[in-house]
């Protein structure tokens, strides 16, 4: 598979208006009503985890961003996760490798902060599993979890270590939102 890691940065280097218009270009100017706005909500993004990346003329082709969320269990407790995306590349710059080199740059900072930290946050996305598959994204556990809005479930993925302590059931939402 090929992979396109020239250039990129932390999504907090990159002019967030910038990266504002490469989503719009990617999803479209409705993209605010996509349920995964609603999960993550008015959440700031996770540094670490959040990039950018540049072509060869320093323009803004694609980002990356991950949110703190959280499962909230039917017995009312919330149980924290990170969700990935949305992943998005500006539409005459897709299929060249950013799209991959993006993930992989999030995958490698989860690693690393695993090893610093002796564990990691699952991760969700609601996507394809035929991409995201092959960083280990799946629906196995998630079958038991719900969003708030309009999804299919097969396509709601997660994947890490951690999955196997997480509850089977729950309804996913920005973190801290159980105690409001
Ligand atoms: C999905 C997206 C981020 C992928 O980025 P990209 O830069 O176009 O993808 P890449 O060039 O890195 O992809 C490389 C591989 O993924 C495959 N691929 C891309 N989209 C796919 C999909 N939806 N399902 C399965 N495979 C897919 C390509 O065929 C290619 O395969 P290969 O590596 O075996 O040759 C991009 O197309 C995009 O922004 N789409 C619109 C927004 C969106 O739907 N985002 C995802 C939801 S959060």
């Amino acid at each position: 598979m090929s992979q396109n890691t020239a250039s990129l940065i932390p999504l907090s280097a990159a002019p967030p208006e910038m990266v504002e218009a490469v989503l719009d270009r990617a999803f479209g100017p409705d993209r605010h009503a996509r349920t995964a706005y609603r999960i993550r909500a008015d959440m700031a993004p996770l540094d670490a985890l959040s990039f950018a990346a540049l072509d060869e003329n320093d323009l803004l082709v694609g980002t990356i961003q991950c949110w703190p969320i959280g499962l909230l269990t039917p017995q009312g407790a919330q149980v924290p996760l990170v969700m990935v995306g949305p992943v998005a590349v500006v539409p005459e710059r897709q299929g060249e490798g950013f799209g991959v080199g993006l993930m992989s740059a999030m995958i490698d900072a989860d690693a690393r902060l695993a090893e610093a930290n002796g564990a990691s946050l699952p991760q969700v996305l609601i996507g394809d599993a035929e991409y995201y598959g092959r960083w280990g994204f799946s629906d196995a556990a998630t079958k038991g979890w719900r969003c708030p809005g309009p999804y299919e479930q097969h396509r709601l993925l997660a994947r890490g270590a951690a999955l196997v302590a997480m509850p089977a059931e729950g309804m996913l939402g920005p973190w801290g939102s159980a105690a409001a």
